[in-house]
């Protein structure tokens, strides 16, 4: 949908029209609803669940349920944007992907100060002042992993999510449902969100059902978001005019929820 309304573009109303902005979310009070998915996720990560994908259609608001979850939490986290990693470096092999893990964590003053001494002993990565870099050939995720989940053990359960998760088939050499595997049963302090749009390549690529997978059979806690109904679309729809004080008339509700059809983006 282009950004404009009743023929005028963003910019012209201000940033008043807070829940109509055309970027994700990253505030709760720019979210409309989506309390059970946040109370969900709040859950699982209260009860320690270590794999949650988190799935919906294109445009439901994925990213934006992720940022707000990951800022309402008091837990840390590191996100990493795979599609995005994936465009800039055309893979996501295991230096790309450590190099986005070890830049998420320069970016939190905290984990990175706390978890120096634990990344200090990580091969293939060298520490110096607050620059951490992959120095050589030896560098394991896995092994990188230790340095948040020792860190996790005192600061209690870190969480490291990726949006668009399907990319991370993309990673030649280096088999993330094996990596995953791997940290759902040892690092005991991490929860992994696997968020992504196209659910189907997402569970082509994880494959709990395949018998001959890592990640056969392993338990996951889905989150899955759904569409408005009509009634919560008006509520939206109602809800984000008025904040801007534009008055629209029931008539051109009922058009847009038709047109729309629950699909927040
Ligand atoms: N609950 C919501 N309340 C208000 N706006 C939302 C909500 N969910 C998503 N949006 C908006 O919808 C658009 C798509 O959201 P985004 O989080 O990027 O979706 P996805 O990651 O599923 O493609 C963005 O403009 C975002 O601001
Ligand atoms: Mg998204």
């Amino acid at each position: 949908m282009k950004a404009e309304f009743l023929g005028k573009p963003f910019n012209s109303w201000g940033c008043k029209l807070i829940l109509f902005s055309p970027y994700p979310k990253t505030k709760r009070k720019e979210l409309f609803d989506r309390e059970r998915e946040l109370r969900e996720f709040e859950e699982a990560i209260g009860r320690g669940e270590r794999l949650i994908p988190l799935l919906e259609l294109r445009r439901l608001g994925k990213s934006s349920l992720l940022n707000v979850a990951l800022n309402e939490l008091s837990n840390s986290s590191i996100k990493i944007d795979v599609r995005k990693t994936y465009s800039e470096f055309s893979s996501v092999n295991r230096y790309v992907i450590g190099k986005m893990l070890l830049s998420a964590m320069s970016g939190r003053q905290r984990i990175i100060e706390e978890a120096k001494t634990f990344l200090e002993r990580v091969r293939g990565v060298s520490v110096s002042g607050v620059r951490i870099e992959i120095t050589s050939k030896e560098f394991s995720i896995t092994e990188l992993l230790e340095a948040p989940n020792d860190y996790g053990e005192r600061a209690g359960r870190i969480i490291i999510a990726f949006d668009e998760a399907q990319y991370l088939r993309f990673g030649e050499a280096t088999k993330y449902d094996g990596i995953l595997a791997y940290a759902i049963d040892n690092p005991e302090n991490l929860s992994f969100v696997l968020a992504g749009s196209e659910v189907g390549l997402l569970f082509d690529f994880l494959k709990f059902n395949d018998p001959n997978a890592p990640l056969f059979g392993r338990y996951h806690h889905d989150i899955i978001l759904n569409r408005f109904s009509p009634e919560l679309s008006a509520e939206f729809l109602r809800r984000g005019f008025n904040g801007g004080e534009v008055k629209v008339s029931e008539r051109e509700i009922k058009g847009a929820i038709e047109e729309l059809d629950g699909i927040v983006g």
